[in-house]
C-alpha cells in the first residue's frame, strides 16, 4: 500500500497537479480535481484487442457472441437476447427499488445452469444475505457469496473462484486501498470500474455492477461509469406500487427501446408477461372521467387506465394536479377543450391521474387524456369497451401516431370491441380488424361527437 503515486486531475480541462486543489489554474474552474492512479501504461490493451492493424469493413469477421440466458424472459429481452459473455452491465436505480432483490435471483437462475456465480456484497453482511436467499427461497449449489469492500481482495477471490457471473453490489462501496479518497467518490467509482472491466474483459465472466441513483436522477459517481460500461439498464418504479420497469438506456449488445416490467411480491420478483391485463387487472366500474388508452412502452404495447376528476373549484385559482402524466400537457390539452370545444374549466379543479403509477410520456395518450377531462365535466359515461389513442394538436386536431397495428392488436387480444384512432393512421392499419370496430377521426370535436 501506499506505493502506487496517486494525482489530481481537473475534469474539465485535464489540468494534473500533485496536489488536490480547489480551483483549476487551467481553467479556473472550481472543485474539478478527482484523484487517479498514476501509471496507467500497462492498460493499452484493457479491452483485450491483440492485433490493431488496418483491415477492410467487408474482411472483418463476426461471430455470434455468446450469451447466457438468465431465465427471465423480461431481463433477457432487455439485455438483447441474455447475458453477453465478457459484457460489464451496469443496474442502477433508486434504493430500496429491488435491485439486490433482482440480481440475486438472477443470479440463482444462472447458477442452476451448472455455472458459477459470485456475489459481493459491500452493503449487507454474508448473514443478511442469506436471510434474503431463504425469503426468495434460492436452493442452487453454485452461487458464491463475499462480504468485501476491498478491490484487491475481491480481485483474489475471482482469480481463485472463476466464476462465470459476477455481482458487484454495489460500486459505491467497494474501494482501492492505494487511492485516498473515500469510497463512492468520483476516484474510487471511476478506478474500481475500470479495474472490473479489465478481468471482465480478458476473461469469459460477465460482471453485473449496481449503481445507486442519486437525487438528480444520474447513477451517483461520474457519467464516465456509464460511459465505461457496455450496457446500462434503470430499474425503475414508485415503492408505492409493486410493479417494476427495467429498461436499457445504452446498450452495445441489442436495442436500448426494450423494457421488461416486473412485480415485487414477497417471495420476490416476478416477472409480468402480460402487463397490459395487470395494469387493467383493477379496472374500475363504468364511471366518469375513466379513459382507457393504448400506449407504448419500449416496444411493446400497454394498455393503461386515465382517470380526470373534474369539480368546482372553491379557490380563485382552479388546481390542476397530474399524476402519471406531464402537467404542462394536461393544462394545453385543457386549453384545446376550452377553445375548441366549448368546455369551459377556468373555474373547475382538474385532477388527472393514471391508475398503477404508471409514467406515460408519450403524446399519443393526449386524445385519451382530453376525453377523460370532458367525460368527468359533463358527467357522460365513457363505454369501457373502447379504447382511445392519438396525439391533440393546438388547433384541436388529432394528429397520427407510431405503432398503431400494434397497439390495435394489444386492445383485440384484452377484448376491447372499439378503437378511436387518427384519421392519418388508417392508411397504416392492416385490414384485418374484424372483431373490433375503428372510427377514424381527424379532430377533436368529432371524438366527441361519438364518444359523448
Ligand atoms: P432491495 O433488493 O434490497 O433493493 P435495492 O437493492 O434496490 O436497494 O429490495 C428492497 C425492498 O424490496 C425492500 O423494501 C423489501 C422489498 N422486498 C419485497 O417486497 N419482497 C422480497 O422478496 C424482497 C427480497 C424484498
Ligand atoms: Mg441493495
Amino acid at each position: 500500500m501506499g506505493k502506487t503515486k496517486t494525482k489530481f486531475v481537473c475534469q474539465e480541462c485535464g489540468y494534473e497537479s500533485p496536489k488536490w486543489m480547489g480551483k483549476c489554474p487551467g481553467c479556473s474552474s472550481w472543485n474539478t480535481f478527482v484523484e487517479e492512479i498514476q501509471e496507467k501504461k500497462t492498460k493499452k490493451n484493457s479491452r483485450g484487442i491483440t492485433s490493431n492493424k488496418i483491415m477492410k469493413l467487408k474482411e472483418i469477421a463476426v461471430e455470434e457472441e455468446k450469451r447466457i440466458s438468465t431465465s427471465y424472459s423480461e431481463l433477457d429481452r432487455v439485455l438483447g437476447g441474455g447475458i453477453v459473455n465478457s459484457s460489464l452491465v451496469l443496474v442502477g436505480g433508486d434504493p430500496g427499488i429491488g435491485k439486490s432483490t433482482l440480481l440475486m435471483q438472477t443470479g440463482d437462475k444462472v447458477a442452476k445452469q451448472d455455472l458459477n456465480v459470485l456475489y459481493v456484497t459491500g452493503e449487507e453482511s454474508a448473514r443478511q444475505i442469506k436471510i434474503r436467499a431463504e425469503r426468495l427461497g434460492m436452493d442452487s449449489d453454485n452461487i458464491y457469496i463475499l462480504a468485501e469492500t476491498n478491490v484487491e481482495h475481491i480481485i483474489s477471490s475471482i482469480e481463485k473462484l472463476n466464476p462465470d457471473l459476477l455481482i458487484l453490489d454495489s460500486i459505491q462501496t467497494i474501494y482501492n486501498p492505494e487511492i485516498t479518497s473515500a469510497p463512492g467518490s468520483v476516484s474510487q467509482v471511476k478506478e474500481v470500474t475500470a479495474t472490473i472491466m479489465r478481468i471482465t474483459k480478458s476473461s469469459n465472466m460477465s460482471t453485473f455492477i449496481v449503481g445507486h441513483v442519486t437525487k438528480q436522477g444520474s447513477i451517483a459517481g461520474p457519467r464516465v461509469l456509464e460511459h465505461m460500461v457496455d450496457t446500462v439498464l434503470y430499474f425503475e418504479g414508485d415503492t408505492q406500487h409493486s410493479y417494476r420497469i427495467l429498461r436499457a438506456v445504452k446498450n452495445r449488445y441489442g436495442s436500448t427501446n426494450e423494457v421488461g416490467v416486473f412485480q415485487m411480491r414477497d417471495s420476490g420478483l416476478e416477472e409480468i408477461i402480460n402487463p397490459s391485463s395487470f395494469f387493467l387487472e383493477s379496472r374500475t366500474e363504468n364511471s366518469y372521467g375513466s379513459v382507457i388508452a393504448a400506449s407504448m412502452e419500449g416496444t411493446r404495447p400497454l394498455l393503461i387506465e386515465i382517470q380526470a376528476l373534474i369539480s368546482h373549484s372553491s379557490f380563485g385559482v382552479p388546481r390542476r394536479v397530474t399524476t402519471g402524466v406531464d402537467s404542462s400537457r394536461a393544462a394545453m390539452l385543457m386549453a384545446v377543450l376550452e377553445k375548441k370545444a366549448g368546455i369551459q374549466l377556468q373555474n373547475s379543479d382538474a385532477y388527472i391521474n393514471v391508475i398503477g403509477g404508471m409514467q406515460v410520456k408519450e403524446t399519443a395518450v393526449d386524445l385519451p387524456i382530453l376525453c377523460s377531462i370532458a367525460s368527468s365535466f359533463k358527467e357522460v359515461k365513457i363505454d369501457q369497451n373502447t379504447i382511445i389513442m392519438g396525439e391533440v394538436g393546438l388547433s384541436g386536431e388529432v394528429r397520427g401516431i407510431k405503432d398503431i397495428d400494434k397497439r390495435i392488436k394489444e386492445a383485440q387480444k384484452m377484448g376491447f370491441k372499439r378503437a378511436v384512432i387518427p384519421f392519418s393512421n388508417s392508411k397504416n392499419v392492416k385490414k384485418d380488424k374484424d372483431n373490433i370496430d375503428l372510427i377514424e377521426v381527424k379532430t377533436i370535436e368529432e371524438v366527441l361527437d361519438v364518444l359523448l
